[in-house]
């Protein structure tokens, strides 16, 4: 397999930075559902609710270097072919769909880094780093900041279950194999 895409089909460094991204995603929303519901003393799995706010805040930070490489890794390649099941329809909604989800993979890191630095809330990376504050505190844009990291995170979710329903849907249902043009094979 090739590293970078081909018109063949997609390389092994998108495949592996795609379930990555996958995975940090799905750390994400579980950890925010931890952290909101959680009171201060509390603990859930034997973890307090600031240390998921750490997890969270830190995790998202990685997923914002994540997303930079796999912007680069996408320009290195060539795009390949759509898969030959999808009608037109469907390659619009899936063209529009990925376009949202590379911005959510900016968006949602920025947006909460600019709400924690300029709502005076800070980054304390893994627990080990307090990150400097580039902004100083600045409540009209902590307010603007979170509330479009909120936003952003149900417009994420929407897209989502579009984007993976289709592949299930192709997958499971039609029996196509859609989801093996981004799981990892021999060959091209
Ligand atoms: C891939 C990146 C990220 C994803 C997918 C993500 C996702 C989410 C989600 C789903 C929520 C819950 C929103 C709601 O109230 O419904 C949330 C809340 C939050 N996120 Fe993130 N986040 C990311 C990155 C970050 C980063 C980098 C920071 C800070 C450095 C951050 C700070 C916060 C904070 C402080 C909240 C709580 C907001 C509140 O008080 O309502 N997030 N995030
Ligand atoms: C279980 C969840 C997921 C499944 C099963 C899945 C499956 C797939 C598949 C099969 C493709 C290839 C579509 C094609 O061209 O034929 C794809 C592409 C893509 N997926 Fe996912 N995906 C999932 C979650 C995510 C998440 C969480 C994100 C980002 C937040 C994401 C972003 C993308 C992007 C941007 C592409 C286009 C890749 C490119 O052209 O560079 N996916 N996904």
């Amino acid at each position: 397999m090739a590293l970078y895409n081909t018109e063949h089909g997609y390389g092994a460094l998108t495949k592996a930075l795609h379930w990555l991204v996958v995975a940090l995603f799905a750390f994400q929303f579980a950890a925010a559902n931890i952290m909101l519901r959680l009171d201060e003393n509390a603990t859930a799995m034997g973890v307090g609710q600031s240390t998921y706010y750490n997890w969270h805040k830190s995790i998202g930070l990685v997923a914002l270097v994540v997303a930079v490489l796999r912007v680069l890794a996408r320009r290195r390649g060539q795009l390949p072919e759509w898969a030959p099941t999808l009608s037109a329809r469907k390659r619009a909604f899936i063209h529009r769909a990925e376009q949202v989800l590379y911005i959510a993979m900016f968006v949602m890191p920025v947006s909460g880094f600019l709400y924690v630095m300029a709502g005076g809330y800070g980054v304390n990376l893994f627990g080990v780093w307090e990150l400097p504050n580039p902004i100083g505190t600045l409540p009209a844009l902590a307010a603007g900041a979170k509330w479009t990291h909120i936003a952003s995170a149900y417009v994420l979710t929407a897209t989502l279950v579009g984007h993976v329903g289709l592949v299930l849907w192709h997958t499971l249902v039609l029996k196509d194999r859609l989801i093996r043009r981004m799981l990892p094979r021999r060959g091209v």
